[in-house]
Protein backbone atom coordinates (compact mmCIF):
# COMPACT_ATOMS: atom_id res chain seq x y z
CA UNK A 1 0.00 0.00 0.00
CA UNK A 2 1.53 3.00 -0.81
CA UNK A 3 1.59 5.91 2.53
CA UNK A 4 -0.64 9.04 1.82
CA UNK A 5 -1.84 11.89 3.29
CA UNK A 6 -5.38 11.54 4.58
CA UNK A 7 -7.43 14.52 5.41
CA UNK A 8 -8.41 14.54 8.93
CA UNK A 9 -9.43 17.19 10.37
CA UNK A 10 -11.05 20.53 9.14
CA UNK A 11 -11.52 24.35 10.69
CA UNK A 12 -12.02 27.77 9.90
CA UNK A 13 -12.33 31.33 12.17
CA UNK A 14 -13.12 34.65 10.77
CA UNK A 15 -12.65 37.71 12.94
CA UNK A 16 -16.35 39.17 14.21
CA UNK A 17 -16.01 42.62 12.95
CA UNK A 18 -18.10 42.80 9.17
CA UNK A 19 -17.34 45.71 7.05
CA UNK A 20 -19.94 45.47 4.24
CA UNK A 21 -19.99 47.06 0.57
CA UNK A 22 -21.98 50.14 2.05
CA UNK A 23 -19.50 50.78 4.46
CA UNK A 24 -16.91 50.98 2.19
CA UNK A 25 -19.22 53.22 -0.32
CA UNK A 26 -19.55 55.72 3.03
CA UNK A 27 -16.00 56.20 2.22
CA UNK A 28 -14.44 55.58 -1.24
CA UNK A 29 -15.85 55.94 -4.64
CA UNK A 30 -17.51 53.18 -5.18
CA UNK A 31 -20.63 50.85 -4.52
CA UNK A 32 -22.24 47.69 -3.35
CA UNK A 33 -23.61 47.68 -7.04
CA UNK A 34 -19.79 47.63 -8.54
CA UNK A 35 -18.44 45.60 -5.90
CA UNK A 36 -20.99 42.61 -6.18
CA UNK A 37 -21.38 42.71 -10.10
CA UNK A 38 -17.91 43.11 -10.20
CA UNK A 39 -16.28 40.59 -7.96
CA UNK A 40 -19.30 38.81 -6.06
CA UNK A 41 -18.52 40.09 -2.63
CA UNK A 42 -20.92 41.38 -0.43
CA UNK A 43 -19.04 42.06 2.52
CA UNK A 44 -15.38 40.61 4.30
CA UNK A 45 -14.52 40.25 8.07
CA UNK A 46 -11.59 42.36 9.20
CA UNK A 47 -9.42 42.10 11.88
CA UNK A 48 -9.69 44.70 14.75
CA UNK A 49 -6.89 46.58 16.39
CA UNK A 50 -4.26 44.71 18.37
CA UNK A 51 -5.40 41.14 16.90
CA UNK A 52 -2.76 39.60 13.93
CA UNK A 53 -2.88 36.87 12.29
CA UNK A 54 -1.24 34.17 14.56
CA UNK A 55 -4.79 35.26 16.81
CA UNK A 56 -6.61 33.82 13.88
CA UNK A 57 -4.66 31.13 13.03
CA UNK A 58 -4.69 29.91 16.67
CA UNK A 59 -8.65 29.56 16.12
CA UNK A 60 -8.47 28.10 12.99
CA UNK A 61 -5.80 25.76 14.03
CA UNK A 62 -7.68 24.64 17.70
CA UNK A 63 -10.89 23.55 15.35
CA UNK A 64 -8.78 21.50 12.94
CA UNK A 65 -7.64 19.39 15.89
CA UNK A 66 -10.78 19.15 17.56
CA UNK A 67 -12.23 18.10 14.25
CA UNK A 68 -9.15 15.60 14.08
CA UNK A 69 -9.96 14.69 17.77
CA UNK A 70 -6.12 15.23 18.00
CA UNK A 71 -4.44 17.21 20.74
CA UNK A 72 -0.64 16.79 19.33
CA UNK A 73 0.62 16.44 16.02
CA UNK A 74 3.87 16.23 14.36
CA UNK A 75 4.62 19.26 12.46
CA UNK A 76 3.00 22.67 12.04
CA UNK A 77 3.05 24.23 8.89
CA UNK A 78 1.41 28.23 8.79
CA UNK A 79 0.64 29.20 5.29
CA UNK A 80 0.64 33.18 5.31
CA UNK A 81 1.19 36.53 3.35
CA UNK A 82 0.82 38.00 6.35
CA UNK A 83 3.25 36.99 9.03
CA UNK A 84 2.55 39.12 12.38
CA UNK A 85 6.15 40.40 12.08
CA UNK A 86 9.11 40.11 9.42
CA UNK A 87 11.35 37.90 11.72
CA UNK A 88 10.48 35.80 13.27
CA UNK A 89 8.17 33.68 11.56
CA UNK A 90 4.52 33.02 12.95
CA UNK A 91 3.88 29.63 12.66
CA UNK A 92 6.11 28.59 16.36
CA UNK A 93 3.91 31.31 18.20
CA UNK A 94 0.61 29.56 16.91
CA UNK A 95 2.23 26.31 17.69
CA UNK A 96 2.77 27.28 20.86
CA UNK A 97 -0.31 28.70 21.72
CA UNK A 98 -2.03 25.06 20.45
CA UNK A 99 0.11 23.45 23.01
CA UNK A 100 2.78 22.26 21.07
CA UNK A 101 5.97 23.97 21.48
CA UNK A 102 8.96 21.73 20.70
CA UNK A 103 7.11 20.87 17.47
CA UNK A 104 8.71 21.51 14.66
CA UNK A 105 6.49 24.98 13.01
CA UNK A 106 7.70 27.36 10.17
CA UNK A 107 5.66 29.60 8.12
CA UNK A 108 5.41 29.01 3.89
CA UNK A 109 4.36 32.29 1.79
CA UNK A 110 2.63 31.78 -1.41
CA UNK A 111 -0.04 34.30 -1.02
CA UNK A 112 -3.30 32.49 -2.94
CA UNK A 113 -1.64 29.28 -3.36
CA UNK A 114 -0.52 29.45 -0.02
CA UNK A 115 -2.95 26.74 0.88
CA UNK A 116 -1.72 24.52 -2.03
CA UNK A 117 1.74 25.02 -1.06
CA UNK A 118 1.33 24.28 2.98
CA UNK A 119 -0.68 20.71 1.56
CA UNK A 120 1.68 19.93 -0.40
CA UNK A 121 4.75 20.70 2.38
CA UNK A 122 2.41 18.37 4.69
CA UNK A 123 1.60 15.69 2.24
CA UNK A 124 5.37 15.07 1.40
CA UNK A 125 6.23 14.78 5.20
CA UNK A 126 3.96 12.36 5.46
CA UNK A 127 4.85 10.35 1.94
CA UNK A 128 8.41 10.88 2.84
CA UNK A 129 7.82 8.92 6.55
CA UNK A 130 9.08 12.36 8.43
CA UNK A 131 5.68 13.18 10.18
CA UNK A 132 2.66 10.95 11.15
CA UNK A 133 0.01 13.79 11.49
CA UNK A 134 0.43 17.43 10.21
CA UNK A 135 -1.63 20.43 11.02
CA UNK A 136 -1.89 22.84 7.54
CA UNK A 137 -3.05 26.11 8.67
CA UNK A 138 -3.55 29.29 6.19
CA UNK A 139 -4.56 32.31 7.77
CA UNK A 140 -4.22 36.48 6.86
CA UNK A 141 -4.47 39.82 7.93
CA UNK A 142 -4.50 40.51 4.41
CA UNK A 143 -6.71 43.78 4.61
CA UNK A 144 -3.28 45.10 6.54
CA UNK A 145 -1.55 45.37 3.28
CA UNK A 146 -4.37 47.44 1.79
CA UNK A 147 -4.50 51.10 1.25
CA UNK A 148 -8.07 51.96 3.01
CA UNK A 149 -8.39 54.90 0.49
CA UNK A 150 -8.04 53.01 -2.94
CA UNK A 151 -10.89 51.28 -4.48
CA UNK A 152 -9.45 49.09 -6.50
CA UNK A 153 -8.07 46.91 -3.48
CA UNK A 154 -10.17 47.99 -0.38
CA UNK A 155 -13.27 45.84 -1.12
CA UNK A 156 -11.45 42.78 -2.97
CA UNK A 157 -9.87 41.78 0.23
CA UNK A 158 -10.39 39.97 3.82
CA UNK A 159 -8.93 38.41 6.92
CA UNK A 160 -9.58 34.92 7.61
CA UNK A 161 -8.08 31.24 8.84
CA UNK A 162 -8.99 27.99 7.75
CA UNK A 163 -6.69 24.58 9.19
CA UNK A 164 -6.40 20.89 8.06
CA UNK A 165 -5.16 18.02 9.66
CA UNK A 166 -3.57 15.17 7.79
CA UNK A 167 -2.35 11.83 8.86
CA UNK A 168 -0.69 9.08 7.54
CA UNK A 169 -2.84 6.79 5.64
CA UNK A 170 -3.68 5.10 2.37
CA UNK A 171 -4.38 6.37 -1.12
CA UNK A 172 -7.58 4.22 -1.54
CA UNK A 173 -8.96 5.86 1.85
CA UNK A 174 -11.20 8.97 1.82
CA UNK A 175 -9.89 12.07 2.11
CA UNK A 176 -6.24 11.14 1.03
CA UNK A 177 -4.74 14.06 -1.03
CA UNK A 178 -4.42 12.15 -4.46
CA UNK A 179 -2.31 14.87 -6.39
CA UNK A 180 -1.01 18.30 -5.70
CA UNK A 181 0.44 20.31 -8.89
CA UNK A 182 2.68 23.63 -7.83
CA UNK A 183 3.89 26.30 -10.45
CA UNK A 184 5.19 29.61 -10.05
CA UNK A 185 6.81 32.08 -12.32
CA UNK A 186 8.50 35.37 -10.62
CA UNK A 187 8.66 36.94 -13.69
CA UNK A 188 4.68 37.88 -13.30
CA UNK A 189 5.34 39.04 -9.83
CA UNK A 190 4.56 43.09 -10.92
CA UNK A 191 0.92 41.61 -11.16
CA UNK A 192 0.10 41.52 -7.20
CA UNK A 193 2.68 43.34 -5.33
CA UNK A 194 3.70 45.15 -1.89
CA UNK A 195 6.81 47.19 -2.94
CA UNK A 196 8.09 47.99 0.67
CA UNK A 197 8.82 46.82 3.73
CA UNK A 198 11.12 43.75 2.36
CA UNK A 199 14.74 43.91 1.74
CA UNK A 200 15.20 45.79 -1.34
CA UNK A 201 12.95 48.84 0.11
CA UNK A 202 12.80 48.61 4.02
CA UNK A 203 9.82 50.34 5.60
CA UNK A 204 12.15 53.68 6.95
CA UNK A 205 10.10 56.04 7.81
CA UNK A 206 7.04 56.77 5.31
CA UNK A 207 8.46 56.78 1.94
CA UNK A 208 7.97 53.21 1.03
CA UNK A 209 4.81 51.56 -0.51
CA UNK A 210 3.86 49.15 1.87
CA UNK A 211 1.07 48.84 0.22
CA UNK A 212 -1.12 46.14 -2.17
CA UNK A 213 -1.31 46.95 -5.82
CA UNK A 214 -3.04 44.81 -8.27
CA UNK A 215 -2.83 44.78 -12.11
CA UNK A 216 -6.30 42.94 -11.90
CA UNK A 217 -7.47 42.45 -14.99
CA UNK A 218 -4.32 40.98 -16.53
CA UNK A 219 -3.97 38.62 -13.46
CA UNK A 220 -8.39 37.73 -14.08
CA UNK A 221 -6.80 36.27 -17.65
CA UNK A 222 -3.67 34.65 -16.00
CA UNK A 223 -5.71 32.95 -13.37
CA UNK A 224 -8.51 31.61 -15.41
CA UNK A 225 -5.73 29.99 -18.26
CA UNK A 226 -3.82 28.45 -15.19
CA UNK A 227 -5.97 27.53 -12.92
CA UNK A 228 -7.66 25.41 -16.23
CA UNK A 229 -4.92 23.97 -17.32
CA UNK A 230 -3.33 22.30 -13.98
CA UNK A 231 -6.82 20.98 -12.95
CA UNK A 232 -6.84 19.67 -16.21
CA UNK A 233 -3.63 17.81 -15.84
CA UNK A 234 -4.12 16.99 -11.85
CA UNK A 235 -7.59 15.25 -12.88
CA UNK A 236 -5.74 13.04 -15.59
CA UNK A 237 -3.01 12.26 -12.94
CA UNK A 238 -5.65 10.53 -10.66
CA UNK A 239 -7.43 9.28 -13.70
CA UNK A 240 -10.92 11.24 -13.06
CA UNK A 241 -12.85 12.75 -15.76
CA UNK A 242 -13.92 16.37 -15.96
CA UNK A 243 -17.10 15.33 -16.04
CA UNK A 244 -16.59 13.29 -12.76
CA UNK A 245 -15.62 16.06 -11.02
CA UNK A 246 -18.28 17.08 -7.95
CA UNK A 247 -17.00 20.16 -6.96
CA UNK A 248 -14.63 22.54 -7.97
CA UNK A 249 -13.26 24.65 -4.66
CA UNK A 250 -10.95 27.50 -5.56
CA UNK A 251 -9.32 30.29 -4.43
CA UNK A 252 -11.75 32.96 -4.23
CA UNK A 253 -10.60 35.81 -5.41
CA UNK A 254 -13.45 36.68 -7.68
CA UNK A 255 -17.28 34.87 -8.85
CA UNK A 256 -16.37 35.79 -11.86
CA UNK A 257 -13.18 33.53 -11.66
CA UNK A 258 -14.57 30.66 -10.21
CA UNK A 259 -17.54 30.53 -12.60
CA UNK A 260 -15.32 31.29 -15.89
CA UNK A 261 -12.93 28.31 -14.43
CA UNK A 262 -16.09 26.23 -14.17
CA UNK A 263 -17.50 27.11 -17.79
CA UNK A 264 -14.36 26.48 -19.43
CA UNK A 265 -13.94 23.06 -18.22
CA UNK A 266 -17.23 22.07 -19.22
CA UNK A 267 -18.71 22.09 -15.46
CA UNK A 268 -21.82 23.57 -14.37
CA UNK A 269 -21.73 27.37 -12.53
CA UNK A 270 -23.12 25.79 -9.25
CA UNK A 271 -20.49 23.08 -8.84
CA UNK A 272 -18.12 26.06 -8.33
CA UNK A 273 -18.29 26.47 -4.48
CA UNK A 274 -18.40 30.37 -3.94
CA UNK A 275 -17.86 31.76 -0.64
CA UNK A 276 -16.63 34.91 -1.77
CA UNK A 277 -19.87 36.63 -0.94
CA UNK A 278 -19.81 36.47 2.86
CA UNK A 279 -15.55 36.55 3.18
CA UNK A 280 -14.01 38.20 0.27
CA UNK A 281 -10.50 37.50 -0.89
CA UNK A 282 -8.78 36.00 2.00
CA UNK A 283 -5.65 34.60 0.29
CA UNK A 284 -3.89 31.61 1.52
CA UNK A 285 -7.47 30.99 3.95
CA UNK A 286 -9.70 31.04 0.78
CA UNK A 287 -9.57 27.30 0.17
CA UNK A 288 -9.89 26.16 3.60
CA UNK A 289 -12.64 28.53 4.68
CA UNK A 290 -14.61 27.73 1.03
CA UNK A 291 -14.22 23.98 1.83
CA UNK A 292 -15.24 24.67 5.73
CA UNK A 293 -18.57 26.39 4.32
CA UNK A 294 -19.43 23.74 1.71
CA UNK A 295 -18.88 21.06 4.58
CA UNK A 296 -20.89 22.50 6.56
CA UNK A 297 -23.60 23.34 5.11
CA UNK A 298 -24.02 19.48 3.47
CA UNK A 299 -22.86 20.44 0.32
CA UNK A 300 -19.65 18.56 -0.30
CA UNK A 301 -20.41 15.29 1.35
CA UNK A 302 -18.21 12.24 1.87
CA UNK A 303 -16.98 10.37 -1.25
CA UNK A 304 -17.36 13.59 -3.69
CA UNK A 305 -14.40 14.21 -5.92
CA UNK A 306 -13.24 17.85 -5.26
CA UNK A 307 -10.24 19.73 -6.75
CA UNK A 308 -8.74 22.81 -5.64
CA UNK A 309 -7.07 25.07 -7.84
CA UNK A 310 -5.40 28.12 -7.03
CA UNK A 311 -3.66 31.05 -8.53
CA UNK A 312 -2.45 34.23 -7.12
CA UNK A 313 0.82 36.76 -6.45
CA UNK A 314 4.44 35.19 -7.48
CA UNK A 315 3.19 34.54 -9.91
CA UNK A 316 2.14 31.08 -7.82
CA UNK A 317 -0.44 28.38 -8.91
CA UNK A 318 -1.94 24.66 -8.48
CA UNK A 319 -4.53 21.99 -7.90
CA UNK A 320 -5.10 19.50 -5.97
CA UNK A 321 -7.56 16.63 -6.34
CA UNK A 322 -9.20 14.33 -3.15
CA UNK A 323 -12.06 12.47 -2.60
CA UNK A 324 -14.08 14.21 0.29
CA UNK A 325 -13.70 12.04 4.11
CA UNK A 326 -16.07 12.21 6.88
CA UNK A 327 -15.17 14.43 8.91
CA UNK A 328 -16.78 16.44 12.55
CA UNK A 329 -17.20 20.47 11.99
N1 LIG B 1 -15.77 50.81 -7.57
C1 LIG B 1 -16.18 51.37 -8.73
N2 LIG B 1 -15.47 51.36 -9.84
C2 LIG B 1 -14.27 50.77 -9.80
C3 LIG B 1 -13.76 50.16 -8.64
C4 LIG B 1 -14.56 50.21 -7.50
N3 LIG B 1 -14.18 49.65 -6.33
N4 LIG B 1 -12.55 49.64 -8.91
C5 LIG B 1 -12.30 49.91 -10.19
N5 LIG B 1 -13.34 50.59 -10.74
C6 LIG B 1 -13.48 51.08 -12.10
C7 LIG B 1 -12.16 51.27 -12.80
O1 LIG B 1 -11.63 52.54 -12.53
C8 LIG B 1 -12.55 51.11 -14.25
O2 LIG B 1 -13.13 52.32 -14.69
P1 LIG B 1 -12.88 52.84 -16.21
O3 LIG B 1 -13.48 51.76 -17.08
O4 LIG B 1 -13.60 54.13 -16.22
O5 LIG B 1 -11.40 52.93 -16.35
C9 LIG B 1 -13.67 50.06 -14.19
O6 LIG B 1 -14.16 50.06 -12.85
C10 LIG B 1 -13.21 48.68 -14.56
O7 LIG B 1 -11.99 48.43 -13.84
P2 LIG B 1 -11.25 47.03 -13.97
O8 LIG B 1 -10.06 47.03 -13.07
O9 LIG B 1 -11.03 46.73 -15.42
O10 LIG B 1 -12.38 46.08 -13.38
P3 LIG B 1 -12.53 44.52 -13.49
O11 LIG B 1 -13.82 44.18 -14.05
O12 LIG B 1 -11.30 43.88 -14.07
O13 LIG B 1 -12.59 44.12 -11.94
C11 LIG B 1 -11.14 43.13 -10.31
C12 LIG B 1 -11.50 44.38 -11.10
C13 LIG B 1 -12.32 42.79 -9.44
C14 LIG B 1 -9.93 43.39 -9.45
C15 LIG B 1 -10.85 41.95 -11.29
O14 LIG B 1 -9.99 42.40 -12.32
C16 LIG B 1 -10.25 40.75 -10.63
O15 LIG B 1 -10.87 40.07 -9.84
N6 LIG B 1 -9.02 40.40 -11.01
C17 LIG B 1 -8.34 39.18 -10.55
C18 LIG B 1 -7.83 39.30 -9.16
C19 LIG B 1 -7.09 38.02 -8.77
O16 LIG B 1 -7.32 36.93 -9.27
N7 LIG B 1 -6.13 38.14 -7.90
C20 LIG B 1 -5.29 36.97 -7.58
C21 LIG B 1 -5.40 36.61 -6.22
S1 LIG B 1 -5.15 37.94 -5.15
C22 LIG B 1 -3.58 37.69 -4.51
O17 LIG B 1 -2.82 36.91 -4.99
C23 LIG B 1 -3.19 38.52 -3.40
Amino acid sequence: MTRSAVLCGLGAWVPPRVVTNDDLAARLDTSDEWIRTRTGIRQRHVISDGLGTADLAVEAGALALKSAGLSEVDYVVLATTTPDRLCPATGPEVATRLGLTGVPAFDVAAVCSGFLYGLQTGRALIAGEIAGTVLVVAAESFTTLVDPADRATSPIFGDGAGAVVLRAGEAAELGAVRAVNLHSDGSLAELITVAGGGARARAVGDTSPAHITMQGRATFAHAVKHMEEVTRRTLAQVGWDVAEVDHVVGHQANARILHALAKHLGLAEEQAVVHIEEVGNTAAASIPLALHHGATTGRIKPGDKVVLPAFGAGATWGAAALTWPALEV
